[in-house]
């Protein structure tokens, strides 16, 4: 079956069967998956010489690491021999890393440095440069690292595009306006949902829809603003535009609110007046760096395919990470201000406990939607009656004028399923290509 029979453009359909089919899934990691820039974590967790994390790029298990240098290597973690994972931690600092089944040694660039038996049974002669651990390309953004193992793939600048590099420039400055100014605080929460992945990407991309899902939590003060909200910022309107901006030649989508004017700053009422001095300072700063882009806000977003982001008072960065059709891991770095006091890291540190992941109770309305949406996917009958994305087809409207917002994204103001239509044309569109 093509891509093109699965997706309806025009219609504003598509297939079921595009989250339950084992064969398609199989055909979306090679084409869809694996020919992308993916963020695989941040260089604060990499700040010393032989710092290392274990992360993913793709399907593909990586180790993170510093090297004597100071560069930062994306490395597979499998070993060249029998490819077992030559490192067994989360996180650490090492010189080298050991592989534990015949005791090959690989350092921190991936060099293959120490061979057991090297001169009496290999005489010296295995070509110990051509037996390094497998290096991704990688790209750092202000503080972001991405890597990919596609060698196809377009430089990240050209494959993120100049107005999403924008956007995840903004995404990455600190509540002062600082470039870089976040770093990331604990270990990376992991956790996995029994539905497809694309059912997370899609609700980043552009779902405003789902408000009914969450209204029991709205109704609960779990954000620093002491409204019944789960936001910390202001829940009026007409403050604000909304806005949905999708770049449909890469597949990107963004979440945004643009300030009328240079909003003041709000008091989160549930918080101390320690994190309030911090947070109104910090606001003041970032509007005096910025100017005029300060009135902009991110909610959230995917860079394509699988890497998504929260913004609007709670920096998180995640990734979907496909392990079947009908099950998906995630994993979330939650982000602080770098320079931040520490009751303001560890005030962030709650909400995001009570927001996001396994545990937070928005994100837990959204996993049940997800997993009980997965098994209307797959019934025999399921695949003749496809999804409906046609909300306010043909009534884009670009937002506003201003050109900092994007030249080459389609941007809409009213609440939409465009983001999801742009999401889901391109995926087509690799789908289509060989892999
Ligand atoms: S599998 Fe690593 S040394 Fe054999
Ligand atoms: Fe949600």
């Amino acid at each position: 079956m093509t891509a093109s029979n699965l997706i309806d453009n025009e219609a504003g359909t598509l297939s079921r069967d595009i989250f339950s089919s084992e064969e398609i899934f199989g055909r979306e990691v090679k084409r869809v998956i694996a020919p992308a820039w993916s963020y695989v974590g941040h260089t604060s967790q990499v700040p010393n010489s032989g710092d290392f994390f274990a992360s993913r790029c793709g399907v593909e298990r990586v180790i993170v690491t510093r090297d004597p240098s100071g560069a930062i290597n994306v490395l597979s973690n499998s070993c060249r021999h029998r490819g077992m994972p030559v490192c067994r931690y989360d996180s650490g600092n090492s010189a080298d890393f050991t592989c534990s089944y015949h005791g090959w040694s690989y350092a921190l660039d991936g060099a293959l440095t120490g061979v057991p038996k090297f001169r009496e049974l290999y005489q010296g002669k295995l070509e110990k440069e051509k037996w390094g651990l497998i290096k991704a390309r990688v790209s750092i953004f202000h503080g972001s690292i991405w890597a990919t193992f596609d060698d196809a793939v377009p430089a990240f600048e050209d494959y993120i595009g100049e107005d999403m590099l924008f956007y995840l420039r903004t995404l990455l400055q600190g509540p002062d306006g600082e470039d870089d100014g976040y770093e990331v605080i604990g270990g990376i929460v992991k956790w996995q949902v029994p539905c497809n992945w694309k059912f997370g990407a899609e609700n980043f991309a552009g779902d405003h829809y789902h408000g009914y899902s969450h209204l029991s939590v709205e109704r609960l003060s779990v954000g620093t603003s002491g409204k019944k909200s789960r936001h910390n910022f202001a829940a009026d309107k007409t403050a604000r535009q909304p806005m949905f901006l999708a770049d449909p030649a890469r597949g990107h989508t963004i979440r945004a609110s643009v300030y009328r004017e240079v909003p003041e700053y709000t008091v989160q009422e549930a918080a101390s007046d320690e994190v309030n001095d911090y947070y109104r300072k910090a606001h003041e700063e970032k509007c005096r760096r910025l100017g005029d882009h300060a009135r902009l806000l991110i909610h959230g977003g995917v860079i394509f395919p699988n890497t998504h982001f929260n913004s609007a008072g709670r920096t998180t960065i995640g990734v979907w990470l496909p392990i079947s059709a009908a099950r998906t891991e995630v994993w979330r770095w939650l982000f602080v201000p770098r320079n931040a006091p520490a009751v303001v890291k560890d005030t962030l540190r709650e909400y995001y406990l009570r927001y996001a992941g396994p545990a937070g109770l928005v994100e837990q309305d959204d996993m049940e939607n997800w997993t009980a949406a997965q098994r209307g996917t797959e019934g025999l009958m399921s695949s003749k009656y496809p999804f409906n994305y046609q909300l306010a087809m043909g009534l884009e409207r670009r937002a506003r004028p201003d050109e900092w917002l994007g030249r080459n994204v389609t941007i809409t103001e009213n609440t939409t399923e465009h983001n999801q239509r742009v999401f889901y044309a391109h995926w087509a569109s690799r789908m289509e290509q060989q892999p």
